[in-house]
């Protein structure tokens, strides 16, 4: 890579302390002058990573793919156009590095800090996959790797982006929420992780999804909280619960896990209560929010049936009109059109990409992504305690 290119697609750390406040929403409107300039980004993982919309921007271009398995392999092949294709992240990073400026790392959740830091250490900036980390250790690991690269970070969290978190970001930042006195946020995923579930989608193997515990995977739930308001929860208790015969407890899973369900009540820095929840095994389904601003209160709508309403303090509840942004001005044409997970992964895509182009932190940068991550691996250390309240240390955070 020219020099050039190099000092524009990497910058220090403390360029992005200045910037990196929230810029104005989604930043979705392109702020950088017409060029030609793309990134240049691999993917890792054909599951999940094989459903994305990087090709679609105009400033990037997929370069390298990479899956250990070879159908995944043909899916990133097929879905970014790419016939660069490397049988490991490992190969890839050894044969292919001054392909690719950025990674997108979309491996099982309990690699993507050694993913990660493999990326970083390579000198690549990163998008990972939900959630940013699973343990305590491995978020400080995560935040050590990215001040001594000076790399960018993101993680590609889908409720940030649902349209009605964006709905009611713009909510809270007019003032027309006020205080976010109470919020109810959910993930409820029936059947994951299960034996069933397994032997249907693994074939029998154990994968990093049996018995997972669900409080390691809080960021479906929280993205709706800190991508709201950007509130910290700060302290937390948490409830676990053990639902189905179907579910590998304790010894038969890998993370020695008693709960199938877990439900967390925590108190944020601005002295607000939120109550944020992770269920494996129940009769409802999706990610879901509920607002309870001092102004005004907004129910998200969800496939278990639930209506989209809102309610003014002093006044009657009415359906709650959320707009469709991807079809406005926010994104590339190219890209304005529904996507996966409530028309987020677009928003997702454009937020990294523009982050790289214009020299700057994405929106769901290293704190934001620990804001929503960390909370969970310390409710489900409460739930282990029967529910003890316990203090959620803030890693990553911009100022100090
Ligand atoms: N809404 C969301 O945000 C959402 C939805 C689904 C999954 N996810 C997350 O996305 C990630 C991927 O999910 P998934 O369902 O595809 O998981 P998965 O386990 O099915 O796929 C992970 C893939 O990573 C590949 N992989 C692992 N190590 C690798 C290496 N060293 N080199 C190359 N490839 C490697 C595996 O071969 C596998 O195909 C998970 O972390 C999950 O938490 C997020």
């Amino acid at each position: 890579m020219p020099s050039s290119r190099r000092e524009f697609l990497v910058r220090t750390g403390a360029a992005a302390a200045a910037l990196s406040s929230w810029p104005a929403e989604l930043l979705a409107r392109t702020t950088r002058p017409a060029s030609d300039e793309r990134v240049r980004l691999a993917v890792v993982g054909g599951g999940f990573g094989a459903s994305h919309h990087w090709h679609e921007h105009p400033g990037c271009v997929v370069t390298a793919v990479t899956d250990l398995e070879e159908n995944r392999r043909q899916r990133l092949r097929r879905q970014y156009g790419c016939d660069d294709v490397y049988p490991s992240l490992e190969v890839m990073l050894e044969k292919a590095s001054d392909r690719f400026d950025a990674v997108a790392v979309f491996t099982d959740a309990p690699s993507h800090v050694r993913h990660a830091v493999m990326c970083f250490d390579a000198g690549k900036h990163v998008v990972s996959a939900c959630p940013a980390a699973t343990t305590l250790e491995d978020a400080k690991t995560l935040v050590a790797a990215q001040q001594r690269t000076g790399l960018r970070y993101m993680m590609h969290e889908s409720s940030w982006y649902r349209q009605e978190c964006i709905a009611a970001r713009e909510l809270y930042r007019s003032g027309g929420l006020g205080r976010l006195i109470y919020s109810e946020f959910e993930y409820y995923h029936d059947g994951i992780g299960t034996r069933s579930d397994n032997r249907q989608r693994w074939g029998g193997e154990k994968s990093w999804r049996m018995g997972f515990p669900p409080m390691l995977y809080p960021t479906h739930s929280l993205g709706f909280l800190v991508g709201t308001t950007g509130e910290r929860i700060v302290k937390v208790s948490c409830l676990g619960q053990r639902i189905g015969d179907d579910f590998p407890f304790d010894g038969e899973n890998a993370y020695d896990n008693p709960f199938s369900n877990e439900m967390a009540l925590g108190i944020t820095d601005q002295g607000n209560i939120c109550r944020f929840g992770v269920f494996w095994a129940m009769a409802a389904e999706g990610e879901r929010g509920q607002w309870f601003g001092e102004k005004q209160a907004c129910y998200m709508g969800s496939s278990s049936g639930q209506s989209q309403m809102t309610k003014p303090r002093h006044g009657r509840a009415a359906p709650w009109e959320v707009p469709r942004y991807w079809e406005g001005d926010r994104l590339p044409e190219a890209m304005r059109h529904p996507s996966g997970h409530g028309g987020s992964s677009v928003f997702l895509c454009h937020d990294f990409i523009e982050a790289l182009l214009n020299d700057r932190e994405p929106v769901i940068d290293l704190a934001e992504s620990l804001a929503m991550t960390v909370p969970g691996i310390v409710a489900h250390q409460s739930a282990l305690q029967g529910g003890k309240q316990l203090e959620v240390p803030r890693l990553g955070e911009k100022h100090g």
